[in-house]
């Protein structure tokens, strides 16, 4: 019985939340250890679809415990919102457990995440707005509040005293905004103390219990390798560990425990916010990636950027992440090319690079350098065996998986639970 790790490894919107939906009923607990509500996650159940933002994908499986690792940023008033709509819609919320550690966002740093960035101008990340940029540098400065604190009045006014103490010099002095009001912001986190209370735990303990059992753990990864605060694309990158690495800090296990480590991959590349991009495409094909593969945020509503995909990122990210297996979703997008182009390397003022480039600029200025793969006509949604893809769209997974070098297990033809090509079962 595994535990297995599912991230994203390119810019996000990967297709993580059908990835880890799938793996469904024979999980006993998906566990999201790192982001927050800027994670945006489409699981298509039959007719119906959800949007999960805050809460790991695996609420949708009966049966399965989803749980909030101290390493997530947690804004009280979303997480209430996010389980009063699937309450609604008859999902099963009650098993949730959420970390003691965890900390959370308070609304004065989502309003210092927005006024940053404007004051940023064009120097702005893209960041969602929600506060985590503020919040996990608050955890870093020692200034956070931590769900435990909601339970202590006295401990929670003097942290957020103290807190509001460094941030309204920056709201007040520099953007010219007005400073937090203790009493208020206390007041807010104090009204959410005894409805979150029953669903907090020492999640850490309880994951270990569960591993001690032999029970079957899915970590699932918000954001992605290439958003990663360390190996992304700094300083445009998101404020947490979307990376391997981030599930033992974040969620309070040992790397030793970890079986396996699933990489979701697009078939071709998106980006949403601002950061370079070598295989980006400003053109009509850019344009069609985007209307065919519905590459709208989920979180913010803004276009994705689109592109060719890129086999160096894919490399790289095999690397940071230690991949086992790939997932590799959206196939069914590229339908209707006549070439396919795969990014192999890059061109470095006239100087070739195979993998990253370790210089930051160097990367800006890339230029792919691309090998054309032949494209198919035929709809592939209704495929579910390899062996019923075009032979040329089965030629372009078996490209992508030498360039990759990790192999592919599951190939995605479409929004739907079933729309899968397995090719090796995750869970084996
Ligand atoms: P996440 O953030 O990684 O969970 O991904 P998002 O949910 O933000 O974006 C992925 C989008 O692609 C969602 O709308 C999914 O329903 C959709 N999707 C996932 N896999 C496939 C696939 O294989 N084919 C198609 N056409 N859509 C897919
Ligand atoms: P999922 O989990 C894609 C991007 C933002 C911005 C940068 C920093 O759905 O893949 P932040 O608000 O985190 O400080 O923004 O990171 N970003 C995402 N892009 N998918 C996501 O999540 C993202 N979460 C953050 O657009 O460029
Ligand atoms: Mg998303």
């Amino acid at each position: 019985m595994p535990a297995v790790v599912v991230l994203g490894a390119q810019w996000g919107d990967e297709g993580k939340g059908k990835a880890t939906d799938q793996l469904g009923s024979r999980v006993d607990y998906v566990v999201k250890f790192n982001g927050g509500n800027n994670a945006g996650h489409t699981v298509v159940v039959g007719d119906e679809k959800y949007a999960l933002h805050l809460l790991p994908s695996g609420i949708l499986s009966p049966g399965c415990v989803p749980v909030v690792g101290n390493g997530v940023v947690v804004d009280l008033e979303v997480l209430f919102e996010e389980l009063e709509a699937l309450t609604s819609r008859g999902v099963d919320v009650s098993r949730l457990l959420i970390s003691s550690s965890a900390h959370v966002i308070p609304s004065y740093n989502r309003t210092l995440d927005k006024v940053t960035e404007r004051f940023l101008g064009k120097r702005q990340i893209g960041t969602t707005g929600r506060g985590i940029g503020p919040t996990y540098a608050d955890k870093m400065n020692r200034v956070g509040i931590r769900i435990s604190d909601l339970f202590d009045e006295k401990i929670l006014r003097e942290k957020v005293e103290g807190a509001l103490t460094q941030k309204n010099q920056i709201l007040v002095k520099i953007y010219n905004r007005r400073a937090a009001d203790v009493d208020a912001v206390t007041a807010e986190l104090l009204s959410y103390a005894d409805r979150v209370r029953p669903m907090v735990a020492d999640t850490s303990l309880v994951l270990n219990q569960a591993l001690d059992a032999g029970k079957t753990l899915v970590f699932e990864a918000g954001q992605a390798t290439m958003l990663d605060v360390d190996h992304g694309t700094y300083p445009f990158v998101t404020s947490s560990s979307a990376t391997a690495g981030g599930v033992c800090t974040g969620a309070g296990i040992g790397p030793s425990r970890v079986d396996r480590v699933v990489g979701v991959i697009k078939a071709y590349t998106t980006r949403v916010g601002e950061g370079p991009f070598p295989t980006e495409l400003h053109d009509d094909l850019g344009e069609h990636l985007r209307k065919t593969g519905g590459e709208y945020g989920v979180t913010t509503g803004r276009p994705r950027r689109t592109g060719w995909y890129d086999a160096v990122i894919a490399r790289y990210s095999g690397r940071v992440n230690g991949l086992t297996d790939l997932v590799l979703t959206k196939l069914d997008v590229l339908t209707g090319q006549e070439k396919v182009p795969v990014c192999v390397a890059y061109d470095v003022d006239g100087v070739r690079h195979d993998e990253m480039p370790v210089d930051q600029s160097a990367f800006h200025h890339a230029k792919p350098v691309y090998e054309e793969l032949d494209g198919w006509w035929e709809d592939i949604s209704h495929c579910r065996t390899f062996e019923e893809l075009p032979v040329n769209a089965q030629r372009y997974v078996l490209a992508l998986e030498e360039m990759s070098g990790t192999r592919i297990s599951s190939i995605g033809v479409g929004p739907d639970r079933e729309a899968t090509i397995v090719r090796h079962d995750l869970l084996d």
